[in-house]
């Protein structure tokens, strides 16, 4: 499911089929053929680096409060797939040190810091480099503190910043930070958009896809890649072209 021309990226895993950002669904993704996948990180009280969407495990696990407040063996101890179907029972958070060791050489992780604290994209990229998987990932976040962070400690990953709104401002720093691509909400996207951030030297990957309408239209605007939830819908819609 690698297309020359479009990097389909399996948002939270395949996460249409398995609960997002488990194992099942990083699974699933590469059953389907997926290259790519985003997910989340974040760290646990005991300064792991682990991998769940939210602030808090309140939406995603049979447990409550926020991930920065339990521990590793805290977070461990949860149910993070029957919220989804009671199959998924089994799973639990993965850390990254256990995706880096499952998938290395079958994916490319596009890995989106999510949590606030200083020093999250330092520790990701320290355990990303002692897996030598630098060639294979790509940060992005909608933080630009964590998006400097990233730049300064290891420029050679290539870094998109999420965003909901672009305006020239925030054009102009990505530019001054270096990064590779500006990652545009769908809803924002159009032809006018796409073509004006290829111009200034940007990779356009789109996310926030809900449904294969706005799928179609993010391709057919122009985009670089998108997340999304069914990459094997997607990889048969770019096959049908
Ligand atoms: O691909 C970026 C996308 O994951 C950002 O939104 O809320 O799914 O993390 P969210
Ligand atoms: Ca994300």
């Amino acid at each position: 499911m690698r297309h020359p021309s479009f990097t389909i990226i399996a948002h939270r895993g395949a996460s249409a089929y398995a609960p997002e950002n488990t194992l099942a669904a990083f699974d699933k993704a590469l059953d389907l053929g997926a290259a790519d996948v985003e997910f989340d990180v974040h760290f646990s009280a005991d300064g792991q680096v682990v991998v769940i969407h939210d602030d808090t495990v309140d939406r995603t696990t049979n447990g409550s409060g926020a991930v920065a407040a339990l521990t590793l063996a805290q977070l461990k101890s949860l149910d993070a797939g029957s919220w989804f179907a009671a199959q998924f029972s089994e799973e639990r958070i993965p850390t990254l040190v256990e995706l880096l060791e499952r998938y290395k050489d079958r994916l490319h992780f596009h890995i989106e810091v999510k949590g606030r604290a200083e020093h999250l994209s330092e520790k990701t990229i320290d355990l990303v480099r002692d897996h030598g998987w630098l060639d294979s990932v790509t940060i992005t976040s909608f933080q630009k503190e964590r998006l400097e962070e990233a730049r300064a400690y290891a420029p050679e990953i290539p870094a998109g910043w999420l965003a909901r709104e672009v305006d020239e401002s925030m054009i102009e720093q990505a530019r001054r930070l270096g990064l590779a691509m500006i990652c545009p909400h769908a809803g924002i996207l159009d032809g006018e958009l796409v073509d004006r951030l290829h111009q200034k030297g940007f990779i356009v990957r789109v996310w926030g896809v809900g449904d294969e309408d706005v799928m179609r239209r993010v391709v057919e605007a122009g985009a670089d890649g998108m997340t999304v939830d069914f990459p094997d819908k997607l990889a048969s819609f770019i096959d049908s072209r």
